[in-house]
């Protein structure tokens, strides 16, 4: 049997294996990726889009996100469990932080929560890191910063905001983040952050060299046929393939090829 990973399984990862993260939201998909081979599951935000049809994370509230993540641990999976802090969860106040960042353990099961920013939430992280909840951290392109930033836009472009990125970075290592998620910067800005620093970087659109890297699922499963930003890979297109089983299911219901005598109850 697996064994269970903690965060002190993941920080000793750096330098000797990659970390492999994968978003998850449901007790179903839980009991699917728990079975491959990975480390981390990330009830990220993203559960906005990709389960509730929202256009961004902004209207993500802490009692979607507690669902969400409930729906994960009750399956009880091996991988470490990091819920993911929603927009107005912890930038409002450090109280509201470490009250909001303590429910997703006690109420909900999480090992660890996640939180995007550096500066301005640091009083924030090390708060949270003060009462023993670990946290990772989340640079580049933050998407609760979405309409700060104008749009969906690489971020730590150029000598400037690459300076900064870093800068950010080694803030948070002293701040006490375990990990730290890396999205959509230059490949060769994640290759310097990563060697910077001696926690894990976890890379999305932030190139080879991050000590790890994290898709949502429904974009590594194909399931999204219009979304396909250049740094997915898509290892599946289960688009088509529950498509095409559905098509089948409603064939054989119209034609009343289903259900056959093997899927009747005997009198
Ligand atoms: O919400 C999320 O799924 C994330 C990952 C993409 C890192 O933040």
């Amino acid at each position: 049997m697996k064994k269970s990973v903690s965060v002190l399984d993941i920080l000793n990862k750096k330098g000797k294996q990659p970390i492999v993260m994968v978003t998850s939201y449901d007790a179903t998909m839980t009991r699917i990726v728990d079975e491959a081979d990975i480390d981390i599951i990330l009830v990220g935000d993203s559960a906005g889009n990709v389960m509730a049809g929202l256009d961004n994370t902004l209207g993500v509230t802490m009692e979607m996100m507690l669902q969400y993540v409930v729906s994960v641990t009750r399956v009880k999976p091996k991988a470490l469990v990091i819920a993911d802090m929603p927009f107005l969860s912890y930038q409002t106040s450090v109280p509201d932080a470490v009250r909001n960042a303590g429910r997703f353990l006690q109420e909900a099961g999480a090992q660890a929560v996640k939180l995007e920013g550096a500066q301005r939430v640091i009083e924030q992280v090390k708060a949270i890191v003060r009462a023993d909840i670990p946290v990772m951290g989340h640079l580049g392109l933050t998407p609760q910063s979405i309409h700060a930033f104008g749009g969906y836009k690489v971020q730590g472009r150029g000598e400037e905001a690459a300076k900064l990125l870093k800068e950010n970075a080694l803030l948070l290592q002293d701040a006490g983040v375990f990990s730290l998620v890396l999205e959509c910067v230059p490949a060769a800005v994640a290759k310097e952050v990563s060697e910077a620093l001696s926690i894990p970087t976890i890379g999305i659109g932030a190139g080879p060299d991050c000590d790890g890297q994290v898709l949502v699922i429904q974009d590594l499963l194909g399931m999204n046929k219009e979304f396909k930003p250049k740094f997915v890979k898509r290892y599946a297109f289960l688009f088509d393939t529950i498509k095409d089983a559905v098509n089948t299911y409603a064939k054989e219901v119209r034609s009343r090829a289903y259900p056959d005598e093997e899927h009747c109850f005997k009198s």
